[in-house]
């Protein structure tokens, strides 16, 4: 193996194609493969296929310095001319929960293919999240049968998990909290641990080196601590709903200072969305009911999420009597700011529940209108602007926190709606300000 190593990616999501430009950004020749033409292409123009910030530069950069590649397919072309292969395809949601591991194991055929012509000894590297044991029991026998070798000998197997978050994604990549590499043998451990003690020098973040299943669950676990710490909060909004003069906001920053709390992802509001927590509760749930063991603190945590959009929502027909024939403005529709994605956003539930109580829609969101248009297609009207989406509403719901929404000030909504008043889905206008001109009423915030 030469002394920079060669690195292929399969499946260029949020995860592949951070983990692909980062690399490439920082020297290393980067290999990149999807079977989605229009991405790859996308890739070799130096343009990223969704909205990411800080990903646009470093990806044209490093497709101009011929440093990353896209392809098409071609795993066995990308396998045979790299040292390693990151595994980063996506694991959806079957209907009860369970992970779909179709695409995990047609990456482990074909890297099991290019093995077979191989006489180089190769380490794959599963990122895409996936339940413990699965890396054992279906990624290490698929690949030791499509290439007739053994593992640890003739390749090496690790499960590399991640932790990125949409919307900080790429810098998320570049400075890593910890890194955490599971192993079937330790000289792959090794070798993968050498490689990210080059990429992060001389700022290298702790790495642990585990089996390949408690990677497999510390990436679970991390997940779902961070959603129960949200319907925990949420928990607590709900109480303080009912106590006169209660807010979750400032109990949220006085429990943040406890060292042993902190105060990250104690934002009450709509509750989490995107294509990461929900999923991954859900798998947690299933796999552990697989194994026989109900875990009662993630099926609360599930459900407090669930009721979020219900509470909501009724919170508009408190305002106004009935929903029927009003026209109700959405500010932001993405899962959270800072990306277009709409997977499992919180918008979707609340829109869906105000259309079938007779309401009628009107939607704004700096990024993701097209993502929209594609769920909602005419149900709901677009606004190509905060005020557009305001005018002639007889109620506002702040779903989203973008930045710009933070601005926007009392005179703002009374100026341009119909009836000023504004439901605040994520906390970000002061209630004593908003309250003393309009009807307004927020998440977690007493009477
Ligand atoms: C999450 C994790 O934060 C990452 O560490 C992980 O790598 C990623 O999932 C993944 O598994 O790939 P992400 O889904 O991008 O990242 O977004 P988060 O910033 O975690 O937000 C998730 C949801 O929780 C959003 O809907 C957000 O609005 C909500 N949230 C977050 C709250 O409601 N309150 C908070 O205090 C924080």
């Amino acid at each position: 193996m030469s002394k920079r190593p060669k690195i292929s990616v399969i499946g260029v999501g949020y995860v592949g194609l951070c983990t692909a430009v980062g690399l490439a950004s920082r020297g290393y020749s980067v290999v990149a493969c999807d079977i989605d033409v229009e991405k790859i292409n996308k890739i070799n123009r130096g343009i990223p296929p969704f909205f990411e910030p800080g990903i646009q530069e470093k990806l044209s950069e490093s497709v101009q310095k011929g440093t990353l590649k896209g392809l098409v397919g071609e795993t066995d072309r990308a396998v045979m001319e790299t040292d390693f292969t990151y595994v980063a395809v996506g694991t959806p949601s079957n209907s009860d929960g369970s992970i779909d591991l179709t695409y995990i194991k047609s990456a482990a055929v074909n890297i099991g293919k290019a093995l077979k012509q191989k006489t180089d000894y190769h380490i794959a590297i599963i990122k895409s999240t996936v339940v413990p044991g699965t890396t054992q029991s279906v990624v290490l026998p698929i690949i030791e049968r499509e290439s007739g070798k053994k593992c640890d000998v003739d390749f090496g197997l690790c499960m590399n998990p991640e932790f990125l978050r949409q919307g900080s994604a790429f810098q998320d990549t570049l400075n890593a909290d910890r890194i955490v590499i599971g192993s079937h043998d330790t000289q792959a451990g090794r070798r993968v641990e050498a490689l990210y003690c080059e990429f992060y020098s001389p700022q290298v973040p702790p790495i642990i080196q585990t089996t390949l299943s408690t990677a497999e669950l510390i990436k679970y676990a991390s997940n779902a601590m961070l959603a129960t710490k949200i319907s925990f909060i949420n928990t607590i909004a709900n109480i303080c709903e009912k106590i006169p003069g209660a807010d979750v906001q400032v109990v949220a920053e006085a429990m943040g200072l406890d060292k042993r709390i902190g105060s990250q992802f104690l934002d009450a509001g709509l509750g989490y969305g995107g294509s990461c927590f929900p999923k991954d509760v859900k798998a947690l749930i299933a796999c552990s009911e697989a194994f026989g063991y109900t875990p009662e603190l993630l099926d609360a945590t599930e459900n407090v999420n669930k009721k979020l959009p219900i509470k909501v929502v009724n919170l508009c027909r408190q305002q106004l009597g009935t929903l029927k024939g009003k026209q109700i403005a959405i500010l932001g529709l993405a899962f959270k700011p800072n990306t277009d994605d709409m997977r499992e956003a919180r918008a979707i539930p609340i829109i869906n529940q105000l259309l079938e109580a007779g309401a009628c829609v009107v939607a704004y969101d700096p990024v993701a209108l097209l993502t929209a248009k594609a769920i909602f297609k005419d149900s709901i009207c677009y606004a190509n602007s905060i005020a557009g989406c305001l005018k002639d509403a007889d109620c506002c719901i702040l779903v989203t926190e973008w930045p710009e929404f933070k601005k926007l000030t009392p005179d703002f909504f009374n100026a341009n709606m119909k009836q000023p008043i504004l439901i605040d889905g994520r906390r970000i206008y002061d209630p004593q300000k908003f309250r003393k001109k309009l009807k307004f009423s927020a998440i977690g915030l007493g009477q």
